[in-house]
């Protein structure tokens, strides 16, 4: 047998069990695009909403829908259209283009305090880096934008980009949003949806694409104040932060290490306590992960300061969130650009309380703090972190998926299909898919079998209808992880099931 890397493995398994689909695969695939099969996009579905639940609705957040594509005012603004670049190489014998910093080694890369990306060539040739594809020597390109260009209507020269971050969207809303709903600081606004960047020569599957899912959540606050309601719960909780330039992760509290002056404000630190809660309930273990400080040179250009989520991965350690503290740039460039004032009024006793005409009063731009996630870069790390080999306990791969993102919550299965045993199942998964469980139902194969596909993708409850339904109107409730079985009413499986998934239970 070929000895294969995890990660091509998992995707030979995504594919066939229809997790992902090559985009556009019937005219050739082209790399930076994927789709969500039918099971995967189930399970996309679900991480959206365990993402809208946890970090939206129990919050009271607001949550809007904006455009996905923007005039180019916007990113002239926002400083996308002169700073959202990547140095560009090309090679000389083969023309194969390439992201010229991916090759260099980050602290390297760091120390080096290049400025331009003919300053990265003779990095390169000392390193002794050559074109992947054919040996060749590389030459500059120059800057390289990362947006997707269009024009918006039939009149040439009205220029619009496909959003390369959700969160614009949400600037342009602020003004609107901020009078509408309560005039007060703090105020928190999120959006998931797609954005696009033209990713010089994405790899690594899923995780560099050219159109991915955001879910993104901008903090609008009092810089006077920059507190959060909430902090006092999350405190103790420890988190994993590594410094840009070491290679150590240091353990501490939330307080501690706003007290140290390591994270900048309990904001910031609150949703990284938060970040970590909602990553091990979705199976990835809590020493697989950790908050990178990260250098000048890799923190974006709206940013005062930023906290990325590295995961380790078989592709490698990868970034999959984002914590910027983006400060008063997004609005303050949007004020001046467009001549509105996007200032609003602060009480200067009680700095969260903005009331007009008062004498205590004065005008602030908000400040903002932004955890961005990416869901298809999480989407991977669930796979990989909960991908059980065959061997120990089954003799088959399987998923360990959380019962609460598991694409479906259970399978329905006849015993046999004669006896009347096909229709009382069919009963049962009429009921189950009306209460809108998202339900699998099988009648072929042995029953072993039609249990070890459900494992496969991860399904938590397989149900049963035998011949002792027909008798006591009872169902057999076989549990994921331990195999193990229990009879339940038929009449119970619907609490049953809603029950477990809330407990995440996975065994007898
Ligand atoms: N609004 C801030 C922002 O967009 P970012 O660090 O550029 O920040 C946030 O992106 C997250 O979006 C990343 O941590 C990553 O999970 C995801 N992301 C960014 N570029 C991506 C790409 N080309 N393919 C897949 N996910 C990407």
């Amino acid at each position: 047998m070929k000895h294969q890397k995890l990660y091509e493995r998992l995707m030979e398994i995504a594919l066939q069990r229809s997790f992902l689909i090559p985009s556009f695969e019937i005219y050739g695939s082209i790399s930076g695009f994927y789709d969500y099969g039918p099971v995967g996009c189930l399970m996309k579905k679900k991480i959206e909403d365990y993402f809208r639940k946890f970090f939206i609705k129990s919050e009271g957040f607001f949550e809007i829908e904006t455009s996905t594509v923007l005039p180019s005012v916007v990113l002239e603004a926002s400083g996308h259209a002169k700073n959202f670049v990547d140095p560009l190489i090309r090679c000389k014998a083969c023309s194969s283009e390439f992201k010229a910093d991916e090759f260099l080694d980050q602290k390297k890369l760091e120390a080096s305090g290049w400025n331009s990306p003919e300053e990265l060539l003779p990095l390169l040739k000392k390193e002794g880096i050559a074109c992947p594809a054919c040996g060749g020597e590389f030459e500059s390109k120059g800057w390289f934008n990362l947006m997707f260009k269009t024009n918006i209507g039939p009149v040439e020269g009205n220029t619009g980009y496909f959003r390369p971050e959700t969160a614009q969207g949400i600037f342009l809303d602020f003004s609107r949003i901020f009078r509408n709903h309560g005039t007060k600081l703090p105020i928190c606004v999120g959006q998931i949806g797609k954005s696009f960047r033209n990713e010089i020569s994405p790899r690594k599957g899923i995780l560099r694409l050219r159109e991915f899912t955001q879910m993104e959540l901008e903090y609008f606050f009092d810089p006077r104040s920059p507190t959060i309601e909430k902090f006092s719960q999350v405190e103790t909780e420890q988190i994993r932060i590594m410094v840009a330039g070491s290679d150590r992760i240091q353990k501490m509290s939330a307080a501690e290490a706003v007290r140290k002056g390591i994270i900048p404000n309990e904001i910031m630190a609150y949703f990284m306590v938060r970040q970590t809660q909602f990553y091990t309930s979705l199976g990835i273990p809590y020493e697989k992960f950790y908050f990178k400080k990260m250098g000048k040179k890799d923190t974006p250009h709206y940013s005062a300061g930023n906290f990325d989520l590295e995961i380790e991965t078989s592709f490698g350690v990868i970034e999959t969130i984002g914590n910027a503290y983006r400060t008063d740039f997004d609005l303050s460039s949007h004020s001046s650009k467009s001549g509105v004032d996007l200032r609003v009024y602060v009480n200067h006793n009680n700095p969260n309380e903005a009331k007009e005409g008062k004498e205590n009063e004065r005008k602030i731009i908000p400040h903002v703090v932004e955890p961005s996630m990416g869901l298809d870069r999480l989407f991977w790390c669930i796979l990989e972190h909960t991908f059980r080999e065959k061997g120990n306990k089954k003799d088959w791969a399987w998923f360990d998926f959380p019962p609460v993102i598991a694409p479906y919550s259970c399978a329905v299965y006849p015993l046999m299909r004669r006896d009347g045993l096909s229709e009382k199942a069919l009963d049962l998964l009429g009921n189950l898919r009306a209460e809108g469980l998202d339900v699998i139902y099988t009648e072929s194969g042995s029953i072993g079998r039609r249990y070890a596909r459900a494992d496969e993708i991860g399904i938590p409850y397989c149900l049963t209808i035998d011949y002792d339904t027909l008798k006591d109107d009872t169902v057999t409730i076989r549990y994921r992880n331990d195999g193990k079985q229990e009879r339940i009413k038929v009449g119970e499986v619907y609490s049953t099931i809603i029950r477990n998934i809330k407990e995440g239970r996975v065994t007898l």
